[in-house]
């Protein structure tokens, strides 16, 4: 029933063949996508990875037969001669659209079942069906551009990398922890029992290393592995470009990416970026955006009205100010007509959060109106419109809390209202750099220092002395930034503690006992020790960056076979069980 390939050969991809081709035969191979019987003829669009070519075949012809007992997704290969199709056929929404093949030969390759999900995009099956037949899902020509342009952004990456003089180099995939923050997926040791390898969450102290090892520049387009509550845009394994270079200053990492996503963005997608990037500190995104990845598409800037409304007469600022909080504000343009219904929605989303609640008032020509304004006396009422830049009609969506509280309810807002409003332009990439993140961040609970971004960074150059001075500690600013884009944070890096002593300080302020540095660091810390290079670097994830320049919705549209929100692979069923001689092997015992 099926025909070989045999010496058959395939001429052409679908997508690919132009009105230049017409009149000359051509051999197409792929799936049947649709096949429609016309007043007599046989249509069908056949598919392959290109796109979608039209085939006519004839009543008198003799593979009429044939070609009936097709069905959708039937693998087939087609040869015969490229024709111009009649002006009233034409299709002006397929690249193909002007064009097709009056075929004089088929070969049938294979049949299909009848799918489980539907391939057309408006009438796409629930997710978890199609991460099941993920391969089925993949033929989706909107998946499969996505993962075509992985490819591309991946090959400019390592010619524009190699051109600026990096190595490409792999490093250990079973290894002792490095850590990121996240919990370690850990690989148990059967030769040495008792012992594990845990998986990568980045290849930070080995790329560290090759600096040491003095290889200059290096990059690796490395798998992480981190097991972490997972949301729209992480995944358990993802991408990182992951860089290193000796001997660079902050603005040479800067200037190095920022020209590399110029490139990217320029030569896949035609866009141009425009460089440098904006700056922001960490301090300063925070009081402007309320967070360190603000997205630039959109003003809409949080206002401080702590030292106006401190004297109001409204009790719950009052209180938040008493314990130390401060007040802020959103003018939502015109926010003014929003019904009651619409505002409550904005405090679900403010206690969401984790906020007690929000306040509003409405900005008119004369004033404030409802809400708290009756709290607000004429005075404070005109600073706030002043100081928040409202206009009539606007509306004040105040937040009273710790600066932290106050800055996440009104960045949920911000953004949501920029949705709602439609206040962010279409295509559009708004790129820029986050500066001077603290070192260290104290962790009430456990009351002990954490490192707030990395514990391999160096502090700016007038902190480091606060090394030594516990009061400070929280104020030491390190040389970390992260390049953020549309809202999104896309890459984060350092430049390292290149010195033995300072690295060994950090790691004490951080409470490793000196048995611990030993046991998880004592190799890292020892290196430091042989003529370590100033080096510093970045790591861009590379789902992430897919995301953003392909648009999709989802990191799992950007991967070929990603896991869903629990970390499960719905189509091979991992994480699965395994055999009782697996676990013995392993030294490992059921239930423990
Ligand atoms: P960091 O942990 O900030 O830094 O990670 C760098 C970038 O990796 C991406 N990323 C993720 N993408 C998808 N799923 C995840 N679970 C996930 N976690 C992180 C983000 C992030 O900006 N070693 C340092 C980098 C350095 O200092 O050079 C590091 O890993 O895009």
């Amino acid at each position: 029933m099926f025909d070989n390939l045999n010496q058959l050969q395939r001429t052409d991809y679908c997508g690919n063949l132009s009105s230049a081709d017409i009149g000359r035969s051509a051999t197409l191979m792929g799936w049947v996508h649709k096949r429609r019987d016309l007043g007599g003829l046989i249509f069908i669009d056949l598919r392959d990875v290109s796109g979608l070519f039209q085939i006519v075949i004839r009543p008198e012809s003799s593979i009429f037969q044939k070609a009936e007992q097709l069905r959708n997704e039937f693998v087939i290969g087609v040869s015969g001669v490229v024709a111009a199709r009649d002006q009233h056929n034409i299709n002006t929404k397929m690249k193909t659209g002007a064009l097709e093949l009056i075929a004089e030969e088929l070969w049938l390759f294979n049949d299909c079942l009848p799918l489980p999900i539907q391939l057309n995009e408006a009438a796409m099956a629930d997710e978890d069906l199609r991460l099941t037949y993920r391969y089925l899902d993949l033929r989706r020509p909107a998946l499969q551009e996505i993962l075509i342009l992985r490819h591309k952004i991946v090959r400019e990456i390592r010619e524009f990398l190699s051109d600026e003089n990096f190595f490409e180099i792999e490093t250990p995939i079973l290894m002792k922890s490095t850590p990121e923050g996240a919990r370690d997926y850990l690989v148990p040791s059967r030769i040495q029992p008792g012992k594990f390898y845990a998986l990568p969450q980045s290849p930070q102290m080995f790329k560290q290393l090759l600096m040491i090892g003095g290889f200059d520049r290096y990059f690796q387009i490395a798998r992480c592995f981190r097991d972490e509550d997972l949301r729209a845009d992480r995944q358990p394994e993802f991408t990182q470009l992951d860089i290193e270079l000796s001997f660079c200053s902050q603005e040479q990492i800067f200037d190095l990416l920022e020209r590399l996503m110029q490139r990217l963005f320029k030569n896949t997608l035609d866009k141009e970026l425009t460089i440098p990037f904006p700056r922001l500190t960490y301090q300063e995104a925070m009081e402007r955006y309320g967070c360190d990845k603000p997205d630039l598409r959109f003003s809409l800037e949080l206002k401080d009205l702590t030292s106006c409304l401190q004297n109001c007469q409204f009790q719950v600022f009052q209180n938040a100010l008493a314990s130390g909080g401060v007040i802020k504000a959103l003018a939502i343009p015109e926010g003014g007509t929003y019904s009651r219904k619409r505002q409550d929605e904005l405090v679900e989303l403010a206690k969401h959060q984790g906020g007690k609640g929000l306040a509003f008032a409405k900005v008119t020509d004369g004033g404030l109106e409802a809400g708290i304004s009756k709290y607000l006396s004429a005075e404070e009422a005109a600073s706030a419109i002043r100081i928040t830049e409202a206009k009539p009609g606007d509306l004040l969506a105040i937040a009273a809390d710790s600066f932290e509280m106050v800055s996440k309810v009104l960045a949920a807002i911000r953004n949501h209202v920029a949705e709602r409003h439609g206040l962010i332009p279409p295509d559009s990439f708004e790129f820029c750099w986050i500066t001077d993140f603290p070192l260290f961040q104290y962790n009430q609970e456990e009351e002990r220092w954490e490192p707030a971004h990395h514990m391999f960074s160096l502090p700016k150059e007038e902190h480091i002395p606060w090394l030594d001075q516990p009061d400070k500690y929280g104020s030491i600013i390190g040389q970390l930034y992260d390049m953020v884009c549309n809202g999104m944070e896309l890459s984060s890096g350092s430049i390292r503690c290149h010195r033995y002593d300072l690295q060994k300080k950090i790691f004490d302020i951080l409470g490793f006992s000196e048995s611990e540095l030993t046991a998880r660091f004592g190799f890292f810390l020892e290196a430091l020790k042989y003529g370590t290079p100033p080096h510093g670097g970045i790591a861009p994830g590379i789902d992430r960056l897919v995301i953003i320049m392909s648009g999709a919705q989802s990191i799992r549209d950007v991967i070929a076979f990603p896991k869903t929100l629990k970390a499960t692979d719905l189509m091979s069923q991992a994480p699965s069980e395994v055999s009782e001689l697996q676990w013995k092997e392993l030294h490992l015992k059921p239930g423990d």
